[in-house]
Formats: structure tokens, sequence, C-alpha cells
């Protein structure tokens, strides 16, 4: 019998009740900002945007300051989402001791912030459809590759937005 996918495990949150998350990618004007903007919207929909705050940054600095790639905002413009206020900004050592969770989009970059630790993380680790895998590059394709890249992004965020009440109340202690 198939074992039935079971919701993602998130590390505990370091201070008790909020939670935060970074998203990195390598140029921080494609993959991060898509899946930054949709779990945005996501954690609003859910009534969890209070207290989950959502970072994105990239490991290369080539584009810091910049908007998103075109491509990258027209995709999620089109799909009904807000991509005007993304600007880049550059992944560095502190992010894992700042935020709960560090999730990478491919191994490149999951080497790039020194590998995997309690905190750190693929993002397609809790893609709840097809798990395990990297968010490929768009950068250098055509439109496929960011709808491709949306798609997994749109359902990975919604399994994240589904398993963060669990992480940020977890069950009552008897402390009779
Ligand atoms: P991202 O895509 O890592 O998803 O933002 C890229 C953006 C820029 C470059 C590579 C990948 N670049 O080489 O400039």
């Amino acid at each position: 019998m198939p074992v039935p996918h079971l919701p993602p495990h998130l590390p505990p949150p370091r201070t008790p009740g909020s939670y935060r998350i970074a998203l990195v990618c390598l140029g921080n004007i494609c993959r991060s900002p898509t899946a930054h903007v949709v779990l945005e919207h996501r954690l609003a929909d859910a009534g969890l945007d209070d207290r989950v705050e959502v970072a994105s940054s990239g490991t290369g600095g080539w584009h810091v300051g910049n908007p998103m790639d075109e491509r990258a905002a027209a995709t999620l413009t089109t799909a009904g989402y807000d991509p005007t206020r993304h600007r880049a900004r550059q992944y560095d050592t502190t992010w894992p001791e700042a935020y709960d969770l560090v999730l990478v989009m491919d191994e490149a970059n999951l080497a790039d912030v020194g590998g995997r630790t309690e905190r750190i993380g693929m993002f397609r680790d809790l893609d709840p459809i097809d798990p395990g895998g990297e968010v490929p590059d768009p950068y250098y394709g055509g439109t496929d590759g960011f709808e491709e890249v949306l798609a997994m992004v749109e359902r990975t965020s919604d399994a994240i937005v589904h398993a963060l009440p669990d992480t940020l109340e977890p069950p009552a202690r008897d402390h009779a």
C-alpha cells in the first residue's frame, strides 16, 4: 500500500508564536522572489501574515537592489499576484541564525549556504506532490520555465502554510 504523504515537519520557532522563513536562490530575481510573493499571499489568505515573516535573498550579489526579472514578474502578475515590491538582496552567513527556516531552491544554493542543518533545507523537500527535487533555474530558458516554477511554488507554499499552525502552536503540555 502506498504511504500517504505526511504533512511536512518544520523546525520549532526560536520565538514561540512567531516564525521567520528565508527563501534563497542564486540571483534573487526569479525563483526565491516568486516563492516570497506567493508564500506571503497565501499566509495573508490564511490569516497568518501577522505571525509569519518571509524574506528572500540570492547567494550572488549581481542584482542587489533590482526588481524581479521581468518574465518572473509577468508570470506572477498574470496569475494575480503583485511582484512590484520586490528588491533583490544578497544572502549572508547571519541568515541561518536569524531565521527559523532557510529553504534553498537547488543543490548549488545548498552548497553555497553550507549544506543541510536542522533549519536549512531544500524548498521542494516540502513539495506535497513531487518532493525532494530542485526548483530549476528558469533564467536562461523560456516562459515555460517560469510557469513550471510558479506551479511548484504554489503547491509547496500551500503545504508550508498548512504545516505552520502546528509549529506555531504545539500541543499544550500538561504542567500538572
Ligand atoms: P534566480 O535566477 O536564482 O532564480 O534568481 C537567476 C537570476 C540571475 C542569474 C542566474 C539565475 N544570473 O546569472 O544573473
